[in-house]
């Protein structure tokens, strides 16, 4: 365990995040107020970033009762103010529309990310609200949403961990978009030369093309075609 830590070192998937919000908090005037570590379990990222003042307050959210129990018993040492707890839907939260907010998602599927910002968006949709993505699967069909929903590409990137990679998108919606930049379909960070990205995309093709003698054949197929325009 890191000294003075209440958690071990982050993992590389969960420390690009904390990568990426460092950076972001470092920047005066892109500061967000309120970051929302949502769909927390363990709450390791959280947990970190309220160890390093990252913000001024982080909000810890899992729609499972005892995992929030668990949490604010383990978090006593940690200063108060600097965090809240929230057992419930991370679709049913409450944002202060005069803060900046950041709600990270990530270790959840593509279906309930989709949910989570399709219900977030319908009721805060022109306040401006950031998300950090990271999904376990179903990474296509949350592009596809993204697209649909017109909401502005931030960065970008893949991340591996244990021999699986992750790709993390951080993205703006509503308000406070200064110049848009459309999400792509399958991504715009993929470096030929990595040996991880080739190593994904490998999977993704393998994935897609047993998907294509099954039942989705043709939508399959489209999504063959854009990954194959990678290699
Ligand atoms: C595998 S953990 C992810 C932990 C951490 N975010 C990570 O990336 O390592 C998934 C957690 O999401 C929570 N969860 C799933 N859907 C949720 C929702 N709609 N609202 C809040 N929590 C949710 C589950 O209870 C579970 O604890």
């Amino acid at each position: 365990m890191a000294v003075g830590s209440l958690v071990g070192p982050l993992g590389a998937r969960l420390q690009s995040l904390f990568d990426l919000i460092d950076d972001v908090q470092g920047q005066s005037l892109n500061r967000y107020d309120r970051i929302w570590d949502c769909c927390c379990d363990h709450g390791y990222l959280g947990i970190k970033i309220v160890e390093a003042e990252l913000c001024d307050k982080l909000v810890f959210v899992d729609q499972v009762p005892h995992i929030i129990q668990w949490l604010d018993s383990k978090l006593d040492v940690l200063p108060r103010e600097r965090f809240d707890l929230i057992a419930g839907d991370a679709a049913d939260l409450i944002f202060d529309p005069g803060q900046r907010h950041l709600v990270i998602l990530a270790g959840v599927g593509g279906s309930t990310i989709i949910t989570i910002i399709g219900a977030i968006l319908k009721i805060y949709g022109e306040n401006g609200i950031d998300f950090l993505l990271c999904p376990t699967n179903g990474v296509f069909e949350v592009r596809e949403y993204l697209i649909e929903e017109q909401i502005s590409l931030m960065d970008e990137w893949i991340v591996s961990e244990k021999g699986r990679q992750y790709e993390v998108i951080h993205i703006r919606a509503g308000a406070g978009i200064d110049e848009y930049v459309k999400v792509s379909l399958i991504g715009n960070m993929w470096n030929v030369n990595d040996q991880e990205h080739e190593a994904y995309l490998k999977k993704i093709l393998a994935h897609y093309q047993r998907a294509e003698q099954g039942d989705d054949a043709e939508r399959s197929k489209m999504i063959l075609e854009e990954y194959r325009g990678i290699c």
